[in-house]
């Protein structure tokens, strides 16, 4: 039998150096996209593939994200007050259930693998999903639901969501070679971080944010050493469990916002609130003026 994916670890303790002054003070993970933090959408993403376990691991100042997981006793009792159902819904729909949220913390910032690894005693010795939460995915179904798909079609195993991008962006990522490929699903037949030449690139679809793994990944990055950038890659890792354990890459329906990014944080909020009808009419017509007052662009 598969085993289910229950437990999601979202790596969050970056210091979001690109967003000053913004993340002084606020984790980065906690700026919005229209009205939903960044983390919160991988978080509902998750939850959506029915995950059933939040791990996240953060760092020193990241506790705005713990304190927006947890009921806001005032806030509430203010709103039940105010008769503010619709509000009150909303916060009860986004908050994990009693327990199902977990926080540990990585004490030194030596890269993704290293952050992951720092879960591992939370996650025990079970599969899981990991999400990046910088990269947000816009799709429906969510991209880690379509994985579990392609994750119980092929009986377990280990799933990376992929993305096809230009060829001058993809020495910004982890790249995959693919082959036996059947409808978007395909056998990854190798991965390189951050090529930094073109043709050290197996081909132009990036790791995208979204992965499946066995627990087995724990002891692959322990032995692994620093790798691009001079940090713990998590990719590394995944290449040397390739050797024993078969690797399927999904090129998902949907469309991934790289919000670390300021333009691609930028072009999430727009893409967001497009599709929110509640927003959408009154937003296309401001977005409308604004560039027919920017003809140069
Ligand atoms: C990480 C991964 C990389 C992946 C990327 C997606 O890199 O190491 O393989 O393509 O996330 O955002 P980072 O963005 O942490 O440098």
């Amino acid at each position: 039998m598969v085993r289910p994916i229950k437990t999601a670890v979202f790596p969050v303790a970056g210091l979001g150096t690109r967003f000053l002054p913004a993340t002084k003070a606020v984790p980065k993970e906690m700026l919005t996209v229209v009205d939903r933090p960044v983390i919160q959408i991988a978080v509902d993403e998750a939850r959506e593939a029915g995950i059933e376990h939040f791990v996240f691991v953060t760092g020193r100042n990241k506790a705005a994200i713990e304190d927006h997981f947890d009921k806001q006793f005032e806030l509430e009792a203010t709103l039940e007050r105010r008769g503010k159902t619709a509000e009150l819904d909303l916060l009860a729909k986004g908050l994990p259930r009693a327990g199902q949220a977990s926080f540990t913390r990585q004490q030194e910032p030596l890269g993704l693998g290293h952050a992951v690894w720092c879960a591992r005693q939370i996650v025990g010795n079970e599969p899981f999903a990991l999400l990046l939460p910088d990269m947000v995915m816009h799709a429906s179904p969510g991209c880690l639901r379509q994985m579990m798909d392609v994750y119980e079609t092929h009986g377990g195993g280990n799933v990376v969501a992929v993305e096809e991008v230009p060829w001058d962006q993809v020495s910004r990522y982890g790249v995959v070679g693919a082959t036996d490929w059947q409808d978007n699903a395909f056998s990854i037949t190798g991965m390189v971080e951050k090529p930094k030449r073109r043709e050290d690139a197996p081909s132009n679809l990036i790791i995208s944010g979204r992965y499946i793994l066995q627990p087995e990944i724990f002891a692959e990055i322990e032995r692994q050493e620093p790798g691009a950038g001079g940090e713990i890659q998590i990719t590394d890792a995944m290449i040397r469990l390739m050797a024993q354990q078969p690797f399927h890459g999904l090129r998902y329906r949907g469309t991934t916002y790289d919000c670390g990014d300021k333009v691609g944080f930028l072009a999430a909020n727009v893409a967001l609130a497009l599709d929110r009808p509640d927003i959408a009419p009154g937003f296309r017509e401001a977005l409308r003026k604004i560039l027919s007052g920017h003809e140069e662009i």
